[in-house]
């Protein structure tokens, strides 16, 4: 059933408190809002009302096994949220949030199982955005909030790419311009030892090392090619994600190698009759003759190739292009969450060189 989207455009810094009012409203109601965080725009409900949760699925198209992020505004609000608080949690809250970060404690007997995907643990973050923190706060409860996209789309990092997925499926939209990060929130979880990363993101596994010491990249952090459902902690990691329409093959390598073999890769599908669209970096978008190429930015600004990442995969959609062929960056830093996302997005087609 379409329904009207209503677009409330605010201030990032500083929202008009009027339309915050009516958004909070909205999901004290059992609506669905979208509102962008410091990462990528979410999609939120009351995470405490069984069927407004259940909504988010359906307008998301995604599977009921895959748990959303539950938003707090407040690091009190995690006690009633969780059984029992693992050691380390209230030092990296205290030392991360607001942020990117999302931990994963088991879960008390008040969240609703359709808001965990049944599981006994639940995700919780606190995001660093003015406009996600007074939407919380105005809502008075927890906001249960995936990435705003249709499932399996990337992530949207702008308030177009969710009109573009979902206008008439949602209730609103806080449109506070394009979001700062870029790539979703890390998430560590606490109840094992020691704390594994299930998904690399905004928060660098550099960072937590320092600050935990211990702590381990789950093997589909880092994967080359696609894991075992058993093997994968995080319900999400087994569902296809960020995929444009296009396919895509990522090439990993020393620079140099990598211009070679991406040419070399134009070429061929060229010869195939497709239309190529090659994502490089400032580095090298100049080495490329191929109609549709874009640049992630430069190899040492990583921060800013996260920032970038989901709205060039968008766009190579819009300009209808039937392959990409997508540089590697390095693994370190946001790098680790990008490439994530790209081996991902191309399906594990990876070639190394
Ligand atoms: O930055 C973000 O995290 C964004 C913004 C909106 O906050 N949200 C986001 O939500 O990316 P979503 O639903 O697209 O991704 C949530 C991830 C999924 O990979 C899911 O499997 C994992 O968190 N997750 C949720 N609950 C979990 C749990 N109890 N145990 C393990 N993984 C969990
Ligand atoms: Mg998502």
């Amino acid at each position: 059933m379409m329904k009207e989207t209503i677009v409330l455009r605010v201030d990032s810094q500083k929202p008009d408190l009027e339309k915050i009012a009516i958004a909070a409203d909205f999901i004290r109601k059992g609506m669905l809002v979208a509102f962008p965080t410091e990462t990528v725009y979410g999609l939120g409900a009351n995470a405490l009302n069984a069927e407004a949760v259940l909504a988010v699925f359906e307008a998301k198209r995604r599977p009921l096994d895959n748990p959303p992020i539950v938003h707090v505004c407040n690091m009190k609000d995690v006690y009633r949220l969780i059984k029992e608080m693992p050691p380390n949690a209230e030092m990296l809250m205290k030392e991360f949030w607001p942020g990117p970060l999302t931990l994963i404690f088991k879960r008390s007997r008040i969240v609703p199982d359709v808001t965990v995907a049944g599981l006994d643990t639940i995700a919780i973050r606190m995001p660093r955005h003015n406009v996600a923190l007074a939407l919380i706060e105005k809502s008075c409860c927890p906001i249960s909030a995936p990435s705003a996209n249709l499932a399996g789309k990337p992530s949207p990092t702008m308030a177009k790419h969710v009109l573009d997925d979902l206008d008439g499926r949602i209730d609103a939209i806080l449109d506070a311009g394009p979001t700062r990060i870029g790539v979703e929130s890390t998430v560590l979880d606490l109840t094992v030892d020691p704390p594994q990363v299930l998904r690399p993101g905004g928060t660098p596994y550099e960072e937590l090392r320092r600050v935990l010491g211990r702590v381990e990249l789950n093997p589909i952090a880092i994967a080359e090619k696609p894991i075992p459902v058993e093997r994968a902690r995080s319900p999400g990691v087994k569902h296809k994600h960020y995929a444009p329409n296009a396919d895509m093959v990522v090439v990993e390598g020393d620079s140099d190698a990598v211009v070679s073999k991406v040419k070399e890769l134009i070429r061929l599908y060229d010869g195939e009759g497709k239309r190529v669209g090659v994502l490089a970096t400032d580095e090298t978008v100049r080495r490329y003759t191929t109609d549709v190429v874009k640049s992630l930015g430069s190899r040492s600004d990583l921060e800013g190739a996260a920032r970038s990442l989901f709205r060039l995969l968008r766009e190579f959609d819009a300009d209808g292009v039937d392959i990409i062929v997508a540089e590697g960056v390095p693994v370190e830093g946001l790098g680790l969450a990008v490439m994530n996302r790209l081996r991902k997005a191309a399906g594990y087609n990876i070639v190394k060189v």
